[in-house]
């Protein structure tokens, strides 16, 4: 990659969630470091994956990053802006140009509202007016391949890639730089998988997105992504180009995963 602009920054990023016993006195037993000082940078335009074993600490990173929970210590800074210091103004803009999809489509649509509605909602909030709305939800369900007749669909209507599909549609509604994407393909079908993942490649070109792609399969890594991260316990454990970390990977935690993706 030429061009290294760091887009979005963690530094030194702590998350501790207190661990509680009792269920009508609880108590604090102890501490969980669910993220444990972790310093990792995302470059504007790349694909940035993040694997490790269940428990790591990956989505509670990605949460971060996107401004949705706030890091116990260290601090995230989004394109030279500090998020902790942020006015509201300038929070809701980064907010915006962040988006997050995950892992279980249809779960994450709501089943009252049809994929139209869902797409529209963020615009709605962002205060356009009805009929941009309604333009622009014809031309982000014709960017995720669906027809238009789909935005009367609702969620248990669609197949699991299609749900995908307006998943990905709603969260790119606002136009946003940065996206983390939480396992978006585990729960699909293999061969639905690597259209999903083409898809989001083509639209990465198409939109100049900055992904940060939270995976555990790493043959889709190697397919989707310039850098790894994996972390383990908390920490980030091993950093570099997707070809050198999957050729030559230093961790233990690396070499189980090569070698059982293998
Ligand atoms: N709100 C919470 N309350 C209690 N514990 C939490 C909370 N959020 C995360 N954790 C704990 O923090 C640790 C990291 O969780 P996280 O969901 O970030 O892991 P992950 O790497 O995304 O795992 P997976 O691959 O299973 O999605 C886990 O031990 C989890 O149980
Ligand atoms: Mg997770």
């Amino acid at each position: 990659m030429a061009e290294q602009k760091t887009l979005i920054q963690a530094n030194g990023v702590c998350r501790d969630i207190p661990i509680k016993k009792g269920i009508i006195f609880p108590r604090q037993v102890g501490m969980l470091h669910a993220v444990n000082n972790v310093s990792i940078s995302v470059y504007a335009g790349e694909t940035l994956a993040l694997v490790g074993q269940s428990g790591a600490g990956k989505t509670t990173l990605g949460l971060m990053m996107l401004g949705l929970i706030e890091p116990t210590s260290g601090e995230i800074v989004f394109d030279g802006q500090n998020l902790l210091a942020a006015t509201r103004e300038q929070r809701r803009k980064i907010v915006q140009d962040s988006q997050l999809v995950f892992q279980d489509p249809v779960a994450s649509l709501n089943p009252q509202l049809s994929a139209g509605q869902s797409i529209e909602l963020p615009l709605l909030n962002l205060g356009w007016e009805r009929k941009k709305r309604q333009e622009r939800v014809r031309e982000l369900l014709d960017m995720v391949s669906l027809s238009p007749s789909h935005a009367t669909h609702y969620p248990h209507q669609f197949s699991g890639g299609q749900a995908q599909r307006v998943a990905i549609a709603r969260a790119l509604a606002g136009s946003p730089r940065f996206v983390v994407l939480d396992e978006p393909v585990s729960a699909l079908d293999v061969t639905i998988q690597a259209q999903i993942i083409n898809l989001l490649k083509d639209l990465q070109a198409r939109l100049q997105l900055t992904y940060l792609f939270i995976a555990h399969n790493l043959d889709v890594v190697y397919y989707m992504s310039d850098r790894v991260a994996v972390m383990s316990h908390g920490r980030l454990v091993e950093l570099g180009e997707c070809d050198e970390v999957i050729r030559n990977p230093k961790h233990e935690l690396t070499k189980e995963l090569v070698s059982s993706s293998i």
